[in-house]
Formats: C-alpha cells, sequence, structure tokens
C-alpha cells in the first residue's frame, strides 16, 4: 500500500497502526496539500489500483470490523471524522477556542467518556479494539492533548485520560509512533485542516497551489473517479431530460402501478407544547421525508393530528381547573401554530375527538369481536381510596415486575421498555396522594393477543427490515418473549364509550382508539380514505415516524387491531423511530423552562428553515443526540453561509456580472467530468439515504456537493480564466454554468430540509418558484444555455456568538427573579414554606393517618403538592446559581434539624435525581445516591414517627 499524505498529518498514523494490525507492508509519499480541487490528504493507493481519500474508509478496507460492531464501529468512526476532528480543526485558526467552540468540543468530549466509563476500549474488537478506539486515540493524542486543553481534560474526564494512556502503551502504537514521527499539538491540528474538506475557512481565505506542481498527484486523483463514472456523467449531461414536478390534485390518492406513500407522524398528546425533540422525533421528519417523496413525484398523503382522550388530557384538565373538550381545543390550537410556523406541510392536521373517529372506532371494536378476537373478563383494578377514584394507568407507580424498575408507570416501563399492567406493578402507589390504592374487580375487554401472536410474527418477518434500528430493538423482545391479552378498555369518563349494553360507562383505552385516528382523519381529508387504507390492487406503503416510546404500540398493536379486523387494511411497512433529543446535556422540561419549544421557537428571530436545518442535522437517528447553541451557529455559520451559501452566491453572482445574468455555453472538459462525478456520488448517496428516511446522511450528502463545488471553483479559478484570451473566458464560461447548474440541484436537495430557502433559491436562479423542482437519480444539464437568472442576494445570515450567549441563558431555566408573579420572590417563599409546615405539623399531630378523613386529606395532598413544588422551584434557582448543577444534591448529611417538609422536598428531589441517574448512568454512579436517598428516607421517619415505606431495595431483597 502507499500513502501520500502532506507533512505532519496526524491521519497518516492511522493508517500506519492499521497496518501494522494487518502486517501489512506501506511506503510513504510526502506531498503538497489541496495539490488538486480534491486536495484530501492522506490518500492511499492499495495494491488493487483502488485509491482511497477518506482515511477511516481505507481503515475499514485494511481491516475489516467484525459483522458483530459494523455499525458501532461506523457510528464512531463517522463521529470522529465528521464531528470530532472539525471541532478541533477550529482551534488551529487561531491557536485559541471561542467560548461557544469550546463547549462544542467539550460536549462532544463528554459524550466519549460516557461511551468510555468502565471499559478498557471503546469498543471491543476483532483486533482487540477497534477501528475506532484507533482513529480517535489518534486525533486525540496527536492534538488538543499537547495543548491546555488537553490539562483541563485529564483533570475532567478520568476515563478519557486512561484510555489514553492505556492505548498509549500498547506496543503497535509504540512502534507506529516511531515510524511515523511528527510534530503534536498546532502543527498537526493545521495539517489536518488543510487536506480535509470541512470548511475552516478552507473555502474562504486559501488560495491554491498552483497547478505546476501537483503533476505526479493529480493523475491518481483523477483515477479516484472510476471511467466508468465518467462515461456515465458526459452521457447523461445532455441526453437524460430532467423530468417536471407532477402537479397533485386535491385529493391525492394512490394509483395502481405508481409509487403509493402513505406517511403519519404520531399524534401528539394535547397536555403539552412540542419542545425541539418532540418536533424533529415526529412531524418535522416526517414532513421532511414527505416533501422528498412528492419531489419524486411518488403520489404523498402526509397526515397527523391530535391524540385527544385519555388522562393526559384529563389531568391537564384538572390541573388547568377546565374540561377536557376546552383543554383539547386550546392545545389543538396550539400544536397546529407551531406546525405551521415550521413549515409542516401535512395534507391534513386533524383531531381525534370528531364524530369519524368515534365512529370507526366502535366499528372496528365490534369487527373485531365478531372476529373472535375479544376476550370479556373480571379484572382487579386500582382504586385510590383516599381521591375516590379508580386509577389509570398514568396515576399510579410502582416497581416493575419484568426488570425491578422502581418508578414504572402503569402503562409502561421507562427501565425495560415493556408494556406493563397496573395491576401487575409491586408496590404500587396513587400518583396524586401516594397512598396505596385497592383492588376492585370490573369488567373489561381484552384484545387476544396471544390468538394474533402468529399472523403477526408472519407480517413482521416480511416488514421489519425496513425499520430503523431503534424500532427493531424495541420491537423485538415483545414477540420472541411471548403476548399476553391487553386490556381495551377503561373505568373512565373522557373517551370513546364502549357500545356494548353493560358496558356505557365504561371508555377504550386511549391506545386502542389513538392508531386508528390515522384512518379517521384521512377520512376527514377525503372520503375516499379507504382507498389509502384498504386499497384493492394497489400497493400503498405505509410509513409511520415517531419517538421510540412509542414503537410498541405501532409495531404490534395497531397492527394487531387492523389483522384483528381481517379485512386486509394497509398495515405499517417502515417504522421510522427516533431516540431521544437532549437539551444542552440535559432534559427539556417545560415546568423548568429548559429548552427551547414550539412557541419559543419562532421568539428566537432565528427563521424556521434554519431550525428545521439544525434539527435535521442533529437528527437522534441512532442513538439520542444533543441540541446545543454553540453548535448549532457554528453549523449555522460554516455549513449554511460558508459553504452552502457562499457557494451558490458565488456562481450566481458571477453570471450576473460576467455574463448579463445568462447561463453561458458548457463544454464539459475532464475536470469538470470529475466534479460532477462526485456530485453524482452524493447525490446517490443522497437517494440512497432519503429512501429509507435517513434524514440526517441525505443532509450531509447535500453539503458534500457545495463542498466540492467550492473547491472546485477555488481550484478552477474562473476570476482568473475570466480575464484571459478567449479561450480561458470560454473556460469561465463552463466552470460558472456548471456550477449554477449545480446550484440548481442543491436547491430540490434542499428544499425538504429548507424549503423556503430553496424557493428563495429558485427564485435567485430564475425559476417557477411554484414547485420545488423534481430530485433526479441522475445529474444531467438543468439550466441551458441562455437561461436567465433572477436577482442574487446572500440566503443565510451569520449568527452571532453573543446572540447565541443570550438565547442560551434565556432557555436554560427560570431564575427566581424572572418570575417572582407566578412563585414569589424567595423572602415571601420562605415564609410560606413555614406557614405550610406549620399546618402540616398541626395536621399530622391531630390525626393519625388512617383515619383522616378524606377532605383533609386532599387539603394535606395539595398543600403538600404545592410545597415541594415550591421548594423544587426554589432549589432550581439555586441550583442555577452553583456551578455545578447536575452534582446538586439537597445539604442533609448529618443535619438533624430538618423538618418534615424540608425532608419530603429533599426526598423528592434526590428521588428524581435517582431516577435520572439510573436511566442513563452505572450502577457505580447512582448507588451512592440511592444510600443517600435511603438515608433521607430514614430520617424522615425516625421524625414522623412511621416505618419507612419499603425501599423498593429491601423488598427485592425478601423475595
Ligand atoms: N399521543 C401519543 C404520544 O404522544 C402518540 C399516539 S400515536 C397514535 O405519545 F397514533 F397512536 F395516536
Ligand atoms: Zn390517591
Amino acid at each position: 500500500m502507499n500513502i501520500s499524505t502532506n507533512e505532519n498529518n496526524p491521519n497518516t498514523l492511522k493508517l500506519i497502526i492499521a497496518a501494522k494490525f494487518a502486517q501489512q507492508a506501506i511506503t510513504i509519499k510526502t506531498v503538497q496539500p489541496k495539490a488538486s480541487f480534491l486536495g484530501y490528504l492522506p490518500s492511499i493507493e492499495f495494491p488493487s489500483g483502488l485509491i482511497l481519500f477518506s482515511t477511516n474508509a481505507a481503515m475499514q478496507f485494511i481491516i475489516p470490523s467484525s459483522e458483530e460492531f459494523k455499525v458501532v464501529n461506523n457510528k464512531w468512526l463517522e463521529w470522529e471524522i465528521s464531528q470530532l476532528q472539525p471541532a478541533i480543526a477550529l482551534y488551529g485558526s487561531t491557536g485559541i477556542y471561542k467560548t461557544s467552540q469550546k463547549s462544542c468540543l467539550w460536549s462532544l468530549l463528554k459524550e466519549l467518556n460516557n461511551a468510555l466509563k468502565d471499559k478498557q476500549y471503546l469498543i471491543k474488537d476483532n483486533i482487540d479494539l477497534s477501528l475506532a478506539d484507533i482513529c480517535i486515540w489518534v486525533t486525540l493524542w496527536s492534538t488538543i492533548m499537547v495543548t491546555e486543553i488537553g490539562n483541563e481534560l485529564n483533570k475532567e474526564y478520568l476515563s478519557i485520560k486512561n484510555w489514553l494512556s492505556n492505548i498509549e502503551l500498547l506496543t503497535v502504537i509504540q512502534d507506529s509512533i516511531k515510524e511515523y514521527s511528527f510534530e503534536r499539538g498546532l502543527k498537526a491540528i493545521l495539517s489536518i485542516q488543510a487536506a480535509s474538506w470541512f470548511p475552516v475557512n478552507a473555502t474562504l481565505n486559501s488560495k491554491p497551489s498552483k497547478p505546476a506542481d501537483l503533476s505526479p498527484t493529480k493523475e491518481k486523483e483523477i483515477e479516484a473517479v472510476s471511467q466508468e463514472e465518467i462515461w456515465n456523467i458526459s452521457n447523461n449531461w445532455s441526453s437524460k431530460s430532467y423530468p417536471d414536478v407532477k402537479n397533485f390534485p386535491y385529493p391525492v390518492l394512490p394509483k395502481k402501478g405508481e409509487k403509493n406513500i402513505l406517511i403519519t407522524s404520531a399524534l401528539p398528546y394535547v397536555n403539552n407544547v412540542p419542545h425541539l425533540g418532540n418536533i424533529i422525533g415526529c412531524v418535522l421528519s416526517a414532513d421532511i421525508f414527505a416533501r422528498y417523496c412528492r419531489q419524486r413525484n411518488y403520489n404523498t398523503l402526509f397526515i397527523s393530528g391530535t391524540d385527544e382522550y385519555g388522562t393526559a388530557t384529563e389531568a391537564k384538565a384538572l390541573e388547568e381547573k377546565t374540561t377536557p373538550q376546552n383543554i383539547c381545543n386550546k392545545f389543538f390550537d396550539i400544536h397546529n401554530d407551531v406546525y405551521r410556523w415550521f413549515n409542516i406541510g401535512f395534507d391534513y392536521f386533524g383531531r381525534t375527538t370528531t364524530p369519524e373517529q368515534t365512529e370507526i372506532v366502535q366499528s372496528f371494536f365490534l369487527k373485531i369481536k365478531s372476529e373472535g378476537y375479544i376476550l370479556n373478563e373480571s379484572v382487579d383494578q386500582l382504586l385510590c381510596e383516599f381521591c375516590d377514584r379508580f386509577l389509570a394507568d398514568r396515576f399510579v407507580e410502582g416497581t416493575c415486575p419484568r426488570c425491578k424498575y422502581e418508578d414504572a408507570r402503569g402503562d409502561q416501563c421507562d427501565g425495560c421498555g415493556h408494556l406493563v399492567n397496573a395491576t401487575d406493578l409491586i408496590s404500587p402507589r396513587c400518583k396524586v396522594c401516594g397512598n396505596r390504592p385497592i383492588v376492585k374487580k370490573s369488567q373489561q375487554f381484552f384484545l387476544d393477543l396471544p390468538k394474533l401472536e402468529n399472523k403477526l410474527k408472519e407480517w413482521s418477518s416480511t416488514v421489519e427490515k425496513g425499520w430503523s434500528s431503534v424500532a427493531r430493538v424495541v420491537a423485538k423482545p415483545w414477540l420472541r418473549d411471548g403476548l399476553k391479552p391487553r386490556c381495551i378498555t377503561r373505568d373512565l369518563k373522557w373517551g370513546i364509550p364502549v357500545p356494548i349494553e353493560g358496558f356505557e360507562n365504561k371508555v377504550f383505552y386511549v391506545w386502542f382508539d389513538a392508531p386508528f385516528g390515522y384512518i379517521s382523519i384521512t377520512k376527514k381529508y377525503t372520503k375516499e380514505y379507504q382507498q389509502w387504507w384498504k386499497p384493492k390492487d394497489i400497493q400503498v406503503d405505509l410509513y409511520q415516524f415517531m419517538a421510540k416510546d412509542n414503537v410498541p404500540f405501532h409495531a404490534i398493536m395497531f397492527p394487531a387491531y387492523l389483522l384483528a379486523a381481517n379485512e386486509d387494511y394497509t398495515l405499517l411497512k417502515h417504522l421510522m423511530a427516533t431516540e431521544y433529543l437532549n437539551y444542552e446535556d440535559t432534559k427539556f422540561s417545560k415546568s423548568r423552562g429548559i429548552g427551547v419549544f414550539g412557541t419559543d421557537a419562532r421568539d428566537t428571530g432565528i427563521p424556521a428553515d434554519v431550525w428545521r436545518f439544525y434539527l435535521a442535522y442533529v437528527r437522534p437517528e441512532t442513538q439520542d443526540s444533543n441540541f446545543n447553541w454553540a453548535d448549532l451557529a457554528t453549523k449555522n455559520n460554516s455549513e449554511l453561509l460558508n459553504n452552502f451559501g457562499n457557494f451558490v452566491n458565488r456562481a450566481l453572482v458571477f453570471v450576473e456580472k460576467y455574463f448579463e445574468s445568462k447561463i453561458p455555453a458548457i463544454e464539459l472538459q475532464e475536470d469538470d467530468l470529475v466534479l460532477l462525478a462526485l456530485a453524482q456520488r452524493e447525490l446517490s448517496s443522497y437517494i440512497h439515504a432519503l429512501e429509507q428516511a435517513k434524514l440526517r446522511d441525505g443532509l450531509k450528502h447535500v453539503l458534500a456537493i457545495s463542498k466540492h463545488g467550492n473547491q472546485y471553483m477555488q481550484f478552477q479559478e474562473p476570476w482568473v480564466k475570466i480575464k484571459g484570451i478567449d479561450n480561458d473566458k470560454r473556460r469561465a464560461g463552463t466552470i460558472i454554468g456548471i456550477c449554477c447548474n449545480l446550484a440548481c440541484l442543491l436547491s430540490s436537495l434542499l428544499a425538504p430540509f429548507m424549503p423556503c430557502t430553496a424557493r428563495e433559491l429558485r427564485s435567485q436562479l430564475g425559476l417557477q418558484t411554484n414547485n420545488y423542482g423534481y430530485i433526479p437519480d441522475d445529474i444531467t444539464s438543468i439550466l441551458p444555455t441562455g437561461h436567465k437568472i433572477g436577482k442574487p442576494s446572500p440566503l443565510f445570515k451569520k449568527i452571532e456568538e453573543k446572540d447565541v450567549e443570550t438565547l442560551r441563558k434565556k432557555y436554560a431555566g427560570k431564575q427566581d427573579t424572572t418570575n417572582s408573579d407566578e412563585h414569589g420572590d424567595v423572602k415571601s417563599l420562605d415564609s410560606a414554606i413555614a406557614e405550610l409546615d406549620t399546618k402540616v405539623k398541626e395536621l399530622k399531630a391531630k390525626h393519625d393517618k388512617s383515619g383522616w378523613p378524606s377532605k383533609q386529606v386532599q387539603i394535606f395532598v395539595d398543600l403538600k403538592n404545592k410545597l415541594s413544588d415550591l421548594i423544587s422551584e426554589k432549589n432550581k434557582s439555586s441550583e442555577l446559581k452553583s456551578k455545578n448543577p447536575e452534582n446538586f444534591v439537597p445539604e442533609q448529611n448529618g443535619d438533624i434539624s430538618m423538618d418534615v417538609a424540608s425532608l419530603e422536598a429533599a426526598i423528592t428531589k434526590q428521588g428524581s435525581l435517582v431516577r435520572q441517574l439510573k436511566a442513563k448512568e452505572e450502577k457505580s454512579v447512582w448507588q451512592p445516591e440511592v444510600e443517600k436517598l435511603l438515608k433521607l428516607k430514614k430520617q424522615l421517619a425516625d421524625l414522623t414517627g412511621t416505618t419507612p415505606a419499603p425501599t423498593d431495595k429491601k423488598s427485592k431483597k425478601k423475595k
């Protein structure tokens, strides 16, 4: 293998290490960076003649990772090359990091540190460690570890520190370092920067070296694009026609022999304003995909709406002291407005409290019953005598019977992801009053899932390949572990009535009625809705978008309902589930004012399109991901402004200035074909990604095209050629003509993600703006010679660091001064606490708990809730002020003077800390916090003279 590298490039060390592991001989040749517009180094030539420019891809070639680890390995390799290296390279421009850049790097390091906790290597692959370990190690070791950042890292991130030094000790590593000696630190960073594709000033101020000194490398680089690719490009360029986008009539209906795509996004509950994570999880992802499908001329129907029944609504109505229907109306409007602002192009956005929904749900139920899939059983229900009501699932908590997670909800356990029956919970407690509910009998209907199991299995095996990985992971254990009958009715008032004599006072369980919303909402859109849902002889592909907690209901329950009806309904084909989006490394929280919610987004002054872009860029496709303000600004400024915007603007301005706004004649030469072939690769990858709704990947391929374009322009220097002799002038015309054509292609490819920007660009290109342009399989000439363009102007605005800082502060959580109207200032809070506390003590002194009259219980409950709310608000404020918010633990050690109220608040607080930690961290991390929680509980018990509520830890041991 022959490696060509610029001087001092750490990426070359990666190749050397890999070659050593694979025991392959290599030669190293030093060449100039930016030797051509491709300019990526190191490049590696294999004995077969294949040349690769992507170090990480070459690594895979030298040591293929084992099947088992391929996916994770690739994920980390991609992370290293597309996130870590660019973040580090920013440093090279100045030798220091700006705050925003540092926080971006820091959040990446945190992610790595978490992944390395208690592990020797990131991934233990067939060479003991993995390619991902090698690549990340090389990058860190050779760059920032010898800067002042390295010292900070050693202090902050122990897992990384240990991992770094362990790897350094390996013989292979030591040998490789000896073989390729180079200077670590700034010089290494500059070297990476000089030969990589990411836009660190690269497109703006770096002057490429002259063509004269590049002959040897240039030939090889051109070979990197195969003759076949070149041939295809030149063949397609002027011979293939570029189709128009269809004008879809209303209503859109599926057609025989065509692609018919039915898209849904999970119907949001009406108890909350959606936050950025909810938005990218469902409606935005579905919208990007739907727009893509329309631009491919597929018959596309995209519907969604609000999920209005269920206890979530009832709870909200209780909280706001109004009727459930009022809550629905209010939140329907909120959701509708938010989505409209984000430019979500539903064909119809409906709701579930409609006569159509009631009719469809009831008749489905009767049909399923007549097919013999409904059981009728008397069941034990939880009744809270203190609150005098049957407890809906979400009003019960307890220990999961499966995994023993202590805070499982009555419907689902966040510990193991399984659905649970509320009555199976170990030590159940009423969420309102904390008391243990009693069990009472009541007749209910069940769906006979065991009887449907074979049908489900058969269907699932034919479709699950088209599911996102998290969807498969969540759904698999279900069918594997066997299904149980599931109760689909409830003793509640808010819901769709069960149409059976003797059941008049019961309603359907919300997860029975809600999925039928997809069908009833389609019926609202068109009376021909059956053509989509019960097509005859027509193939309809159903794509459903949702967050991962919705997977069981769409992978098992809804298909089970439809299969049970036995009428050939359209079943889910592609289940597109996302993981969760965090906000600045913590969770979104409406009540604590943390994070950006739908209604906030428009107040930031950042355009909807930029939100859409960034959310797609960080879409939690394969793992939880993170929203980060600094990163948003960086991506806006580097990717949109410097890369994409810069490319299209330069091309258009050039045409305006030198060619009277008319596309010049194009005579393709080899360099142009290479550029087009590279763009073609990206286009093909874009389509491949989007066909599977891998939106994040798709977006990166769009940006890669403009990167190629920028480098091409930089190398070709049309601004020099235009001043030359006739031949040169014509050449400048070709170059710019090609760039404008690419800009046109880019406007179509970007449109699903950024529709307004795409429309603006299309108008600048002098195109009609009643559609976004067809997304073709092959690159062809779209803009003919002589086509007149419109008026160019910049598409994007810089986001300044100071603005980002202001916004970050604004959404970092409530400050005690900013909301004094709502919660009172600290002083009055203190006296309120004292007052409430006395009342609680009085109450407790007068009555023993079991003897309390229910009204007083209610007062007590209200007081207590209010109190702990106030206290957690207050703690939150001081938490904000303290330096390390995550580690906030209420002071309690040895503090025997704490009163009941403070202890209760501390327990609540500590409990939620434990819950959070358990969800994310290893036992070693949460165990000490559990101990603290137990101690607090004990203190409270001592103080009130009761036995401590059995901690689940103990009850576990008893069994
Ligand atoms: N309302 C549910 C949630 O927000 C989702 C329901 S999706 C449905 O989690 F289609 F089944 F309605
Ligand atoms: Zn209760």
